[in-house]
């Protein structure tokens, strides 16, 4: 029997359904073709987030949305969409781009792209970390530079890793995953989250719980894995960044907005910390110009998942919870 919203078969003799889904740009691992066969969806823009006022004009009468973290799916969008939004899938695991209490108001499942992402994120907080602790873009710029003139006892002089102690904030698993990385380098491990882990699992991760300020004052190295909430936006504020070690090295793989990035670029301008690895940004893609300028701060473009496989696993989960939702299954990842 023909599911409801559905008509007759055109052009190549496939079924073309009457709903509109919007999906925001081409995306790895989003069977871009066959969407466009099954569902009424313009093509998304060849490159670059989509424009506000074309998000708004395609989400008219959609029933679903597949988006990035780069979209704001707010009241405003869901009123473009109307009644017939049904889910909104976000490629990322993070949707504080997306305003899900107006979504629970209003019946609509939000999704999200949690697991597949875990290792390829922890990764690159550990590079982060490691790059930040030993200089690694700073002395790669002077390279590249022409400025080596020949082996420099006092050259790029880093702090060490092994044997530290780690502080990880924002347990979830993405904070397990970095906890586990930091076994080989024999650090001790201490944690702050919302609620305390269970005891087996602070056993298995050998992670001591600390309050954050804590944390943040014995810690040779803060990772930050939150996700961005309204009690978590601005959590390092300039007065916690002023109880870290004057030699420690701050790691936000996190959300932008959970650091005072312009405290940060003092603290380093001062002295008053050794280095940052920051992945994410206040105000991606704009970074604040003194930490542009800071030579130990290690900067990247929001790059956590960017490994091949996981772009793909992240794409065809995407996929499957917003197909799940339209085809009235119970998708693989609601966050609603
Ligand atoms: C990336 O930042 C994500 O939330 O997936």
């Amino acid at each position: 029997m023909k599911a409801p919203g559905t008509e007759a078969p055109r052009g190549r003799g496939r079924i073309v359904e009457r709903r509109t889904i919007v999906v925001t740009r081409r995306l790895p691992g989003v069977p871009w073709d066959d969407m466009a066969t099954r569902f009424r969806a313009g093509d998304p823009p060849t490159e670059g987030t989509m424009p506000r006022e074309e998000f708004l004009a395609r989400a008219r009468g959609a029933s679903g949305i597949l988006c990035t973290l780069a979209d704001r799916v707010d009241a405003e969008l869901m009123d473009a969409a109307g009644s017939s939004l049904s889910v909104v899938s976000n490629f990322a695991v993070g949707v504080n781009n997306v305003d899900v209490v107006e979504a629970i108001r209003r019946g609509i499942r939000v999704c999200n792209t949690p697991d597949v992402l875990t290792d390829a994120t922890a990764d690159l907080g550990f590079a982060l970390l490691l790059s930040a602790a030993r200089k690694v873009s700073d002395a790669d710029r002077f390279v590249r530079a022409g400025d080596w003139t020949g082996w420099d006892p006092w050259g790029f002089l880093g702090v060490p890793v092994a044997g530290k102690t780690l502080g990880i904030v924002g347990m979830g698993k993405i904070g397990a995953a970095v906890a586990r990385r930091s076994r080989g380098f024999s650090m001790k491990v201490l944690y702050h989250n919302r609620r305390r882990i269970p005891p087996s699992e602070e056993a298995e991760l050998a992670a001591s719980y600390r309050d954050l300020d804590a944390l943040l004052a014995e810690s040779d190295f803060v990772v930050l894995c939150v996700p961005l909430t309204p009690e978590t936006r601005g959590l390092i504020s300039p007065e916690r960044l002023g109880r870290m070690k004057r030699t420690a090295v701050l790691v936000n793989i996190a959300r932008g907005e959970v650091v005072d990035e312009e405290a940060v670029a003092t603290a380093l301008a001062e002295g008053r910390l050794f280095g940052a690895g920051l992945d994410v940004f206040e105000k991606e893609p704009r970074i604040h110009p003194r930490l542009l300028s800071a030579p130990s701060a290690v900067l990247l473009p929001h790059l956590g998942s960017a490994t091949g496989e996981t772009r793909e696993a992240m794409g065809r989960l995407a996929t499957e919870n917003l197909l799940a939702v339209l085809d009235g299954r119970e998708p693989p990842c609601p966050v609603n």
